[in-house]
């Protein structure tokens, strides 16, 4: 049994100042009315969580989480169904990935259940914030810091969990357009024996000078590549499928496989399970170059390219730029056609 919280000392303050709800916007933007704490001391071990109105919080100047960058996060949705009742989509699965990527930061473990069990409690305080549509959703972050006060290099000795909720609106700025993605060896987003699978800040802040890059390159997002074959790993912060001829004839659904250097999306997941039941083309797991895709888009056989993410869902991608040219645009389907499936 692993020493954890438990939901059933959850202590709750409410707010006695509820925000105005605004138009939803831009992802990540507006808060709800409440966030949940739990903190942990090696010491004395996790405390009550609780839930009280959302608000700043206070940090020594020395913790670890800010200087050596000992954190994670994770990213579900709650969406409110016709039937108007509140549903999270696949929250074990979080769950379970925020406990890999704790263990991968030698931060505490918790219980999975519990701290789901902390997360339905904090959707249904805020359940005015999750929005009457059959797109939109809830965003929620949870997220897990190293409160440890100290600048040894050492595993935390004090941590906080916490959660917060805000709306998911578009998270691209043009989102009825295609992504354009720049294709380029020279940086790396993740590699054998470091942190792309797990779900840690570093991999995210660590690729955001090749995203300004790509958009120097007239693109919008960076096609993360990875080893001298140049194989096709991630897109921007997604998980990225082709929808393909592959070289065999065959129409196939591919991703790259889980070797650890791939973020095991959960929306990755939902879509290789979905497509398997459909038995409409071959689904698979698999290493995909630039050459392979250079010449399935020079011989049109690519359908479709998408990335795939929590915040995002599903995003069709145009065009690419690899190695100062343009080898195509994907052909078949129109571009939002997998994000209506
Ligand atoms: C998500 O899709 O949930 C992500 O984590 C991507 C990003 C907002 C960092």
């Amino acid at each position: 049994i692993i020493p954890s919280f438990k939901a059933a000392d959850l202590v709750i303050q409410l707010t006695s100042t509820p925000k105005i709800k605004p138009e939803v916007s831009t992802f990540g933007t507006i808060f709800t009315d409440h966030m949940l704490t739990i903190e942990w001391s090696a010491a004395e071990g996790w405390r009550a969580p609780l839930i009280k109105p959302f608000g700043n919080i206070s940090l020594h100047p020395a913790c670890s989480s800010l200087h050596y960058g000992v954190q994670l996060f994770e990213g579900l949705k709650a969406y409110r169904g016709d039937d108007n009742r509140l549903r999270l989509f696949r929250p074990m699965l979080n769950m379970k990935r925020m406990s890999k990527s704790a263990k991968r930061a030698c931060l505490p473990a918790f219980d999975q259940s519990e701290l789901l069990e902390c997360i339905r409690r904090l959707v249904e305080i805020d359940q005015d914030w999750v929005p009457h549509s059959d797109s939109a959703g809830l965003y929620i972050r949870p997220t897990f810091i190293s409160t440890e006060p100290s600048l040894g290099v050492k595993k935390p000795g004090h941590a906080l969990l916490y959660v917060i909720l805000c709306q998911a609106g578009a998270y691209f700025n043009n989102e009825a357009e295609a992504l354009s993605l720049w294709a380029d060896p020279k940086y790396t987003r993740a590699w054998i024996g470091g942190t792309g699978d797990c779900k840690i800040g570093g991999n995210y802040g660590c690729s955001l000078l090749a995203q300004y890059e790509a958009v120097d390159y007239g693109c919008q997002q960076v096609l993360w590549l990875y080893g001298d074959d140049h194989q096709i790993t991630e897109a921007g912060t997604m998980n990225i499928f082709l929808h393909w001829v592959n070289e065999d004839g065959e129409e196939e659904l591919a991703t790259p496989p889980l070797d650890g250097i791939i973020l095991p999306g959960v929306t990755r997941q939902s879509i290789l399970e979905l497509t398997r039941t459909w038995g409409e083309f071959k689904v698979t797991e698999r290493y995909l170059t630039m050459s392979q895709l250079c010449s399935a888009l020079r011989q049109q056989r690519v359908r479709e390219m998408f990335g795939s993410g929590t915040a995002c869902m599903i995003c069709p991608i145009g065009h690419i730029v690899y190695q100062g040219k343009t080898p195509g645009t994907p052909a078949g389907r129109s571009h939002s056609a997998w994000r209506r499936r």
